[in-house]
């Protein structure tokens, strides 16, 4: 049984990966290792808290003694490091907790991962060989794009937000063990997910609820803003093809070719409110513009060929039906 070092599961993405990933691997111990920050909820690991092959571990992936100690004590044989300060509007108030977190925590996980599993540089000790770095990160590390044009791994690096800019410094960072010392690391920039569980911050947790609150619903700016959505569930799937398959140094983009500005996403998800939670009035008439966010990235849209044809992954969802599955989630959790 091989223990698995995952840092930040108690957010949105890493808590639907747990369960999936849970569930189809019994060889696999899972170590969760989360300070439970506002983006981290133990409820959104319930289903999985009985399960003897899953421990949680509350503290900070900057704490080396603790990586230190969580490596020696569990034996880890790989790491997915999810943790992260991820909202792109914090990021712009308060840039110096993301360059903590997103950069010097990236840094100690991989060195201690380092030390832990390698003699010295492209050597790995005997009972270590084959142990992986997987990083997660964004399409954001690409910046922005015109109107059309797409990312692909062959993308120059161009963040624009402290966000976007953390999590590129932290793929260098990987980057750089990789070419320096020889460590097995990959790293997935995925776009935008939606799905269960995603913090209410988000734009699409913010539409379902003002909505259904009955609240005005903000909108950034003219609304015109393009992201490429991905259910979440088909990122877990992605990112599972990726650390058993994908090849050791490689960048591999996820993406659902699916690209909405958000006026088409709030315009369909209140055409799904109006058929399922029917008032008075449409729900569209909630639509309200506020203020841009600062330095607003105009269009982000991932090319995924790598992903697909390299290693064999496909969304299964598309926006239109996994949609419709985020909005079930929510409607049962606001008990409606
Ligand atoms: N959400 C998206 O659309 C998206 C898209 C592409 C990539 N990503 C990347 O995926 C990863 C997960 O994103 P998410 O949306 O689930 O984020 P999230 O904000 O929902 O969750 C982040 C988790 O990390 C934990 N955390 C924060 N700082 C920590 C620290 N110092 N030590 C330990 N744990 C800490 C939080 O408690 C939380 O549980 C991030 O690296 C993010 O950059 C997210």
């Amino acid at each position: 049984m091989k223990s698995i070092l995952l840092t930040g599961t108690a957010g949105f993405i890493g808590s639907n990966f747990v369960p999936y990933f849970l569930e189809k691997y019994e060889e696999y111990n899972l170590i969760n290792l989360d300070l439970l920050t506002y983006a981290g909820n133990l409820q959104n690991l319930k289903e999985c808290e009985a399960n003897p092959r899953y421990k949680f571990i509350k503290g900070d992936i900057c704490n080396r003694e603790l990586v230190e100690f969580i490596f020696n004590e569990y034996d880890i044989h790989g790491v997915i490091h999810f943790a992260a300060e991820s909202h792109v509007d914090n990021s712009i108030k308060n840039p110096g907790v993301f360059v903590q977190t997103n950069v010097n925590g990236t840094f100690t996980l991989i060195d201690v991962a380092y030390k832990s599993w390698m003699q010295k540089p492209f050597v790995y000790k005997e009972e270590y060989k084959n142990c992986r770095f997987h990083h997660i990160s964004t399409d954001e590390v690409y910046g922005t794009l015109g109107e059309t044009g797409l990312f692909t791994e062959a993308t120059p690096y161009a963040p624009n937000s402290p966000y976007s800019a953390s999590k590129a410094s932290s793929d260098m960072i990987v980057r750089a063990y990789n070419e320096t010392y020889g460590m097995n690391t990959v790293i997935t920039n995925c776009s935008n997910n939606y799905g269960p569980k995603q913090h209410d911050e988000k734009l699409i947790p913010t539409i379902i609820r003002n909505a259904l609150k009955g609240n005005p619903i903000p909108i950034y700016g003219d609304g015109k803003n393009i992201r490429d959505w991905l259910y979440v569930l088909d990122h877990c799937k992605g990112i599972d093809i990726v650390y058993h398959t994908g090849n050791s140094g490689e960048v591999y983009n996820v993406g659902g070719r699916n690209e909405r500005t958000n006026l088409q996403i709030v315009d369909r998800i209140c055409t799904i409110l109006d058929e399922k939670v029917p008032k008075e009035k449409s729900y569209k008439e909630l639509i309200t513009f506020v203020e841009d966010r600062a330095g607003h990235d105009r269009r982000y849209a991932i090319d995924a060929t790598k992903l697909e044809d390299e290693l064999g992954w496909r969304a299964d969802e598309n926006f239109d039906t996994g949609i419709v599955k985020t909005i079930d989630w929510y409607l049962k959790k606001y008990n409606i």
